[in-house]
């Protein structure tokens, strides 16, 4: 046609579309979901999404009256979809250096929290930061996370544990899902932690009487519109119980489920998510042979966090089990105080080195998959026609997957 174009990506060595609208691929089959075109050109329309993919000289003769705002010549380039990063804590005040010396020293991450430390110390920074304050580095960290490649990200809170500043953290996600070019998932994680000076079955109480009505008034309002909602299910943390009455109270007011479990002891998570209808449950380093099962039945994605792993030096997930008993695995940077990482290349670098991931299966958990994880696969995480136009092109005419 005549019409006006935004973007012309032309002549790409390779481009790697990854598959599956719908139904995330690479459950199984390692290579068979990335499907590449050599010498392939791409059109992103006005509206940012994508109008056409293929051959680069059938694309050319298509649109040889059509203008377009910019084109790129790929040659000896190649173009990825944009990546996906499934579960990251980025909204919070007051850095954790000195922990890092305490775990060097042999201490351990709960060790650490009981004492108050970890994330309570956090919520410490975060209660006395102002909106701009916590605004501004969180703009500096999407930042650096679109420079290493990431182009949707999901966001949680929690590290408030109380509402006023529960709120305040996801008006600045809000603030940011607005004015940066970056896509976001935003998710309610009032659970992260038992707030000092109550206990599990108050704080839960609180999260189903407080906290969760008055995001379903400012839904209504417009004022703020979360996505996901998350628990920290973990023993000395909320067990079996208070998880799944938190999770079906959010899922009650529309949020889709995506919580933190199995992580340092076997809790029956995945049990709990596959049977809530979870759209994701992240970490899974105690997962049990009946929750992988349980996930695989229910469509439930794994997002696995190499570098929680790495951090606190624990088990590695199961990855190679989940991809064979049909789970479909995602990846997360989990960027929070505890384990500073960016970078989704890194996580995925992780991935295949510590958790025996083949290179194309993390190149789908870190797109199309994750992007499933979000409940956002229909539109993100795959070059196809009428999907976001979110790409990148990668300064190398080679990527030989495996
Ligand atoms: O995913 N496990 C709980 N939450 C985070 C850590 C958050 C923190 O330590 O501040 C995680 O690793
Ligand atoms: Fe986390």
């Amino acid at each position: 046609g005549r019409q006006r174009q935004r973007l012309l990506l032309e002549n790409a060595e390779q481009l790697v579309l990854v598959c599956g609208r719908r139904e995330p691929c690479l459950r199984r089959e390692g290579a068979a979901g990335l499907a590449v075109l050599r010498g392939a050109s791409l059109v992103v329309g006005l509206d940012g999404c994508i109008k056409a993919v293929g051959q680069a000289d059938v694309i050319r003769d298509q649109f040889l009256e059509a203008t377009f705002e910019r084109i790129i010549d790929c040659s000896g380039k190649c173009v990825l979809p944009g990546l996906v990063d499934a579960h990251t804590h980025p909204v919070w005040a007051g850095d954790r250096v000195h922990e890092f010396a305490m775990k060097l020293a042999g201490a351990s991450y709960m060790e650490i929290h009981q004492a108050g430390g970890g994330i309570h110390f956090t919520v410490e920074h975060t209660r006395k930061a102002t909106e701009d304050e916590l605004f501004t580095t969180f703009q500096h960290r999407l930042e650096r996370m679109l420079r290493a490649g990431s182009t949707l990200v999901e966001c949680k809170s929690g590290y408030g544990l109380n509402l006023e500043t529960e709120l305040k953290m996801l008006r600045v996600i809000e603030r940011a899902k607005k004015s940066m070019d970056i896509g976001i998932s935003s998710t309610y994680c009032g659970a992260h932690a038992v707030p000092k000076g109550k206990t599990a079955t108050e704080a839960t109480d609180d999260i189903i009487n407080n906290h969760l009505p008055k995001l379903k008034e400012l839904k209504l309002s417009g004022e703020i519109h979360v996505n996901n909602i998350d628990v920290f299910c973990e023993k000395g943390v909320f067990d079996l119980e208070s998880t799944r009455r938190i999770l079906q109270a959010g899922k009650d007011i529309g949020l889709q489920i995506n919580f933190h479990g199995d992580e340092l002891h076997p809790m029956k998570s995945a049990e709990l998510g596959a049977e809530l209808g979870a759209r994701a449950i992240s970490h899974l380093e105690e997962v049990s042979d009946e929750g992988i099962v349980a996930m695989a039945r229910a469509k439930c994605a794994a997002v696995l966090l190499p570098t929680t792993a790495y951090m606190l030096r624990l088990k590695q997930p199961q990855a190679r089990k989940m991809l064979e008993e049909g789970v479909i695995v995602a990846l997360g940077s989990d960027f929070n105080p505890n384990a500073y990482c960016f970078s989704m290349p890194m996580v995925m670098h992780l991935a295949c080195v510590n958790m025996k991931m083949s290179m194309n299966e993390a190149l789908a958990a870190a797109t199309i998959n994750a992007a499933y994880a979000l409940g956002k696969s229909d539109t993100h995480g795959s070059l196809e026609v009428g999907k976001q136009g979110d790409l990148l092109i990668i300064n190398s005419s080679r990527l030989n997957l495996k």
